[in-house]
């Protein structure tokens, strides 16, 4: 039986994906690593159905970080193909579903063909960003670094000081937020990394500040529906304090 919203204690706002493990999954099976990323988006399809089910409001996927250029080149150009096969086959049936699509990342150095597509995502962005008709937004972060964003944040904030627009004494935690490339999304409940790893690597560095993280070593092209909601279901049980203390120790 499919869970619907209404059968969790307590459902993430927003769920974060480090999608890894789809290398190693080829390799096992004697496949090229390539064969891996295809199952992979195949994996995301089924994913983003169900928080649409479940009814999930953010969701942000890690497909392709700056690091990753340091593959070689027939794995990074089949990656970029398949996700421009993606963005072009897919979108317009999830739009059609009520799902928002929004970039996270860096379009220089994407190819030309993706990197269109992604102006054209963003052209649609609402400049109120409050997203209270879509059903799910989804952020697919593309060419990312953490640590660029932060650098690209920085920027912003400095030009605004030197316009004398902000006042250094005013810079805070909003104003920062509001400078990343996730503006207007809440920081992410549910961070799940498939394919075992303990590392970050380099994903939403600022907004996981307080994020729940839940790691399976379950390769991404197999990670079900079921194990989703299996992670949800965990989340549920976390007792998340943001450095205070529960009710019942006071
Ligand atoms: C994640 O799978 C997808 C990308 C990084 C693009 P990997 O390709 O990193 O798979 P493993 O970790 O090598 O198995
Ligand atoms: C993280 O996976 C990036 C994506 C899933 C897109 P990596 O495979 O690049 O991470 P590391 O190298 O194991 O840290
Ligand atoms: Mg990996």
């Amino acid at each position: 039986m499919t869970k619907d919203k209404s059968q969790y204690t307590k459902l993430p706002v927003h769920v974060a994906i480090i999608m890894d493990g789809n290398g190693r999954w080829a390799e096992r099976r004697g496949l090229p690593r390539t064969e891996g990323h295809r199952k992979g988006a195949n994996r995301l399809k089924e994913i983003v159905n169900t928080c649409l089910d479940i009814g999930i409001k953010y969701l942000t996927v890690y497909a392709f970080s700056k690091e990753n250029w340091k593959r070689p080149i027939t794995e990074v150009s089949t990656i970029m193909k398949l996700a421009e096969y993606f963005f072009k086959r897919e979108f317009d049936k999830f739009k059609k579903k009520g799902v928002f699509f929004r970039h996270l990342g860096d379009l220089e150095g994407l190819p030309p063909s993706i990197r269109r597509i992604i102006v054209d995502m963003k052209s649609n962005d609402t400049p109120d960003r409050n997203y209270e008709d879509k059903r799910l937004v989804m952020n697919i972060a593309f060419n990312y670094s953490g640590r660029s964003e932060i650098i690209e944040a920085v920027k912003k904030i400095s030009g605004k000081v030197l316009n004398g627009d902000v006042k250094p004494e005013e810079i805070n935690e909003e104003l920062i937020s509001e400078s990343m490339y996730t503006a207007g999304i809440p920081d992410p409940d549910l961070l799940i990394r498939t394919g075992g790893e303990l590392r970050i690597s380099n994903f939403l560095l600022w907004q996981s500040a307080y994020t729940e993280i839940w790691v399976t070593r379950t390769l991404w092209p197999d990670f079900t529906s079921k194990l989703f909601k299996k992670a949800l279901e965990d989340y549920s049980k976390r007792d998340r304090r943001f450095g205070g203390l529960n009710i019942y120790h006071s």
